[in-house]
């Protein structure tokens, strides 16, 4: 018995032992093989912000590189390029010092509100290539939240005008609808919609200006449902949705306008001034922009609420034989492939793979301004002579100072402290030095 006990615990140490010596061999192994699989001369890419990069080499046209997030490579011989995903990003866990040849590169597709340092040139300068939502960057993401052409084209959620007139009629739906829960924002939405309100009915559902509850089966988690075909088929049953951005920004488009263009309710569009261009034709939806006050767009609305045919002009891409007129659109929604598994996807390693061909081709420049153009808030929406200030005003200067004072440490080719880097940013808003 003494024996067998004997004999099984040295079975179990060998085994033990052998099992944690194969573990070792294993965890020395695999970035050994990342390592052995990278070609002389090959380009690697390092993800500073983990962004499901696999530590694979890919081919980009004529060329290959390869691409990772293991941040062992930072010193890899071959590091030519490091990317950051915008809103990840923090000014304490920077790659400094920043090895001459290593190329930055920025992905952002979000508007300023997830991180407000870009809309300052200072900070926008630190890359050498971007992908946001303009059409200026190296892979711009202006159609990211808009799945496809066809989309926009079918019927699926549509709601025909004499329908529309019967809902408003018999069951008591306004013309407008309103649905956004993000109340505070840098483009002051909600003061221009409380103006809007007093000259034409709004169905507000969502947590600002709320005015009405969503029926039952939507009442539940509506932010994580806002691709149902439920909640689609709902905003198709109004005449005019209000898709108004969070920011304003050259290009940045949401999803707030693909939606009612998607389901055939005619979108009033307050956001990218350029919003025109993406449109799939130029009636598609109502420009706030193009009117003078609130009240001015509520009685050119109300005029369309009377004349179905004029109403209907708003939507030839579900009613006229014309469909997508706009070749810009039509063009960069060509480019992607048929099947997509992600859009958002095919937009990141679109921009890996640029990032690549550019290293190949030693095509570097620095980024500018017009990459990432939004409008500081300034009081615009002041209707009863008395000026709102804006919240985020103090954090947009402030973050000025983030990226003048980053760009002084990167010139040093200096780290930082954090809480030093905070007592200098603080001193020189004060001092109003950037
Ligand atoms: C609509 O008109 C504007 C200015 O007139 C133009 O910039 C834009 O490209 C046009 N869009 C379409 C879809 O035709
Ligand atoms: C309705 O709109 C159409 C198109 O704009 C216009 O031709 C027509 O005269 C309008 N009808 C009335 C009654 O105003
Ligand atoms: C936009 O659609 C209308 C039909 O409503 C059509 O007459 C017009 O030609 C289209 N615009 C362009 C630029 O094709
Ligand atoms: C890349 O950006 C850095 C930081 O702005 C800049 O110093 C450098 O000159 C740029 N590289 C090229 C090749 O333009």
């Amino acid at each position: 018995m003494v024996m067998c006990w004997m004999k099984l615990r040295t079975f179990l140490l060998i085994v033990g032992f052998f099992g944690i010596l194969l573990l070792i061999i294993q965890v020395h192994l695999t970035p050994g093989d990342e390592e052995a699989s990278i070609l002389e001369n090959e380009p690697v890419i390092l993800w500073w912000t983990p962004f499901g990069s696999d530590g694979t080499s890919r081919t980009c046209g004529k060329f290959r590189c390869h691409f990772t997030q293991d941040r062992i490579y930072r010193n890899h011989q071959n590091l030519k390029a490091i990317l950051f995903y915008g809103s990840n990003l923090e000014i304490n866990d920077l790659p400094i010092p920043r090895a001459p040849g290593v190329q930055w590169g920025l992905l952002h597709e979000e508007s300023p509100r997830n991180n407000l340092m870009f809309v300052h040139e200072a900070a926008l300068k630190l890359f050498n290539y971007s992908s946001t939502f303009s059409r200026f960057s190296d892979v711009p993401l202006t159609l990211v939240d808009l799945p496809g052409e066809e989309d926009l084209l079918n019927k699926k959620f549509f709601t025909p005008t004499n329908e529309k007139n019967r809902l408003i009629k018999e069951e008591n739906l306004s013309p407008l609808l309103y649905l956004q829960s993000n109340c505070d924002t840098l483009s002051e939405r909600d003061l221009y919609i409380s103006e809007l309100m007093k000259y034409i009915p709004i169905d507000a559902y969502g947590a600002c200006l709320n005015n009405r509850n969503l029926p039952e089966h939507l009442r539940s988690n509506y932010i994580e449902n806002l691709n149902s075909d439920e909640l689609k088929k709902f905003v198709g049953q109004y005449k005019f949705t209000l898709a108004f951005e969070n920011a304003v920004c050259d290009d940045y488009i949401t999803e707030k306008l693909w939606r009612p263009l998607i389901v055939g309710s005619v979108p009033i569009y307050y956001g990218s001034p350029t919003f025109k261009d993406w449109l799939p034709n130029n009636s598609s939806a109502v420009g706030v922009q193009d009117f003078e006050s609130p009240k001015h767009l509520a009685e050119f609305l109300h005029q369309l609420m009377k004349n179905d045919t004029a109403y209907e002009q708003y939507l030839p891409h579900k009613l006229a034989k014309t469909g997508i007129s706009n070749d810009r659109l039509l063009r960069n929604l060509r480019k992607r492939p048929g099947e997509l598994f992600s859009v958002f996807e095919y937009y990141y390693r679109t921009f890996q793979c640029q990032v690549c061909e550019k290293i190949h081709r030693n095509e570097h420049r620095t980024a500018s301004r017009k990459e990432y153009n939004c409008e500081k808030p300034d009081g615009r929406f002041n209707f009863n002579g008395k000026t709102v200030k804006n919240s985020w005003i103090d954090a947009w200067n402030m973050e000025k100072c983030t990226g003048v004072l980053l760009t002084e440490y990167l010139l040093k080719n200096e780290g930082f402290r954090s809480r030093e880097f905070n007592a200098k940013k603080m001193k020189m808003f004060k001092t109003n030095e950037c």
